[in-house]
């Protein structure tokens, strides 16, 4: 395993000579150093930490200041992973409004990458953020910032309709400047698609194991969610003695491609 630092250029060559983009969440400095000794490529400060730090049913709660703290622990426990903090909730209502919170996240917590949930409005963001110097994640298929809108956390793109929809933003996300994608919990066939079709790499979460890489909520694959697991998840601490054998586990599986299994894969 190289320890250069990773980069949106060194996740693209890895897109391109076909090896797998390990990705988890985090948001501390302990967690930091232990998922860059294991070799993951790239860490998440997820808003997701509003429901698994917090205990909040969703993640709209989460503040911009949150996650510029969050991110700015992540920062000092990272080395080599490239790190990627989410815009929250109305974080990006506006273009402005979403170059100032990238500035914050990147000046403030040292994120190297934003990320931003939402297609077709969110384009002219993603160019605005772009043209201005600021790598930018797109996040597609479920929303889970819009759950109050969409009613609940469901699979997306099982219909024509819907899957035609997140095709199209797919690419115009690329177009407009974006240097990753995230798509969640959309079907395995539609997601290896996009993959093969989008330059940039496409990092999957409940999407099947044909993606250019994948990601999970930590709090999952450690086996913490108190309630039922996603069916997509695989809890790597069962059977293994420590936290670090886990996220070794976890690593090793993606990379040989064997997480997501069929029986984790939506269809
Ligand atoms: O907030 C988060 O943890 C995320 C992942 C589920 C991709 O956006």
């Amino acid at each position: 395993m190289s320890v250069a630092p990773m980069s949106v250029a060194t996740l693209a060559a890895m897109k391109s000579r076909g090896e797998r983009i390990v990705s988890l969440t985090c948001y501390d400095a302990s967690f930091a150093r232990l998922l860059d000794s294991a070799g993951v490529d790239l860490m998440l400060v997820g808003d997701s930490l509003g429901m698994v730090l917090q205990g909040h049913a969703t993640t709209v709660p989460v503040t911009v200041a949150q996650m510029v703290y969050h991110t700015a622990a992540v920062a000092r426990g990272r080395e080599r992973a490239l790190l990627v903090a989410d815009l929250p909730f109305l974080a990006c209502a506006t273009p402005e409004r979403a170059l100032e919170n990238a500035a914050r996240l990147m000046q403030e917590g040292g994120a190297q990458v934003v990320k931003l949930e939402g297609g077709a409005p969110m384009l002219e963001t993603v160019r605005r953020l772009s043209e201005q110097g600021v790598p930018v994640c797109a996040h597609l298929g479920l929303l889970p910032q819009s759950v109050n809108r969409i009613g609940g956390y469901r699979f997306q793109g099982r219909d024509h309709a819907s899957a035609e929809a997140i095709r199209h933003d797919a690419l115009a996300m690329q177009d407009a400047g974006a240097s990753l994608l995230v798509l969640e919990c959309v079907p395995a066939a539609l997601a290896t698609e996009i993959g093969r079709t989008l330059s940039i790499p496409v990092i999957g979460i409940g999407a099947g194991a044909g993606c250019d890489g994948q990601v999970l909520v930590l709090y999952d694959m450690l086996g913490l969610n108190p309630g039922r697991p996603p069916s997509f998840s695989r809890d790597f601490l069962r059977g293994r003695g420590s936290i670090a054998e886990a996220v070794s586990a976890y690593v090793e599986a993606v990379r040989a491609g064997t997480f997501p299994a069929a029986d984790e894969t939506p269809h």
